[in-house]
């Protein structure tokens, strides 16, 4: 059975859809553990208690030295994946490199548009009539790493930060479900600055279609 780690700051309702397709027998895997920069996450909570580790930056002297104790405790549980799921911390670039070919983060936005924070009010400052959600490898760069996947969302008139977040958050789910299964059947590879599914390098992203699975855009059999 492949292990996830998971490293989340907030809500965890990523988390949480992970553990319902683990439970539900959709994704054959198991979370092995949850790891925050905030001792606060009610992500913590939606795992038992001797699966959490959390620790405040604040009380490390440096950036390395939080890393080191962060990477230090994932590596302890010995995840196949590394999942970064609503974790708002950057990652150094040493943690990036001791974990890089097995670390994925789900990112509210079409990569490579809107990097970074406040992605939805930026979309919608932007006029654009289509968002979304992709998952990429982590590369050091923040969120700049080769994109594996996305979901696509309709940006409607009216729409605020907060409706639009709740529509991508939909797509979201079953999108970060959906690559976790290909990981977890050893068919995602990071090759260089490439990512190669079932060994073919992948030169436009997967989409995420109306049933929550993957195609390439240009073929039209599901993965
Ligand atoms: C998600 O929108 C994720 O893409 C973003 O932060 C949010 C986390 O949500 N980076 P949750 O904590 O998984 O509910």
């Amino acid at each position: 059975m492949q292990r996830i780690a998971m490293l989340a700051s907030g809500r965890g309702s990523n988390l949480q859809a992970i553990l319902d397709a683990i439970a539900s027998g959709t994704l054959p895997a198991q979370v092995v553990g949850v790891f925050s920069d905030k001792p606060g996450a009610a992500a913590l909570e939606r795992v038992p208690a001797d699966l959490r580790w959390s620790a405040d930056p604040k009380s490390f002297a440096s950036r390395e030295g939080f890393d080191a104790a962060l990477g230090d405790a994932i590596a302890a549980v010995q995840p196949d994946w590394i999942v970064c799921a609503g974790y708002l911390r950057i990652l150094g670039d040493a943690f990036v490199e001791r974990f890089r070919g097995r670390l994925l983060n789900i990112h509210p936005s079409l990569l490579p548009k809107f990097r970074g924070l406040r992605t939805h009010a930026r979309c919608i400052a932007e006029g654009d009539r289509e968002h979304g959600a992709s998952v990429h490898f982590v590369i050091p760069e923040l969120d700049a790493g080769t994109v594996i996947a996305q979901a696509r969302v309709p940006v409607h008139p009216g729409d605020d930060a907060d409706t639009l977040a709740a529509r991508v958050l939909e797509v979201e789910h079953p999108l970060l479900i959906a690559v976790l299964r290909l990981a977890v059947a050893g068919r995602l590879a990071e090759r260089g600055t490439n990512v190669a599914v079932d060994g073919h390098p992948l030169f436009t992203p997967l989409l995420l279609d109306s049933a929550g699975a993957l195609r390439s855009p240009d073929a039209g059999t599901p993965l």
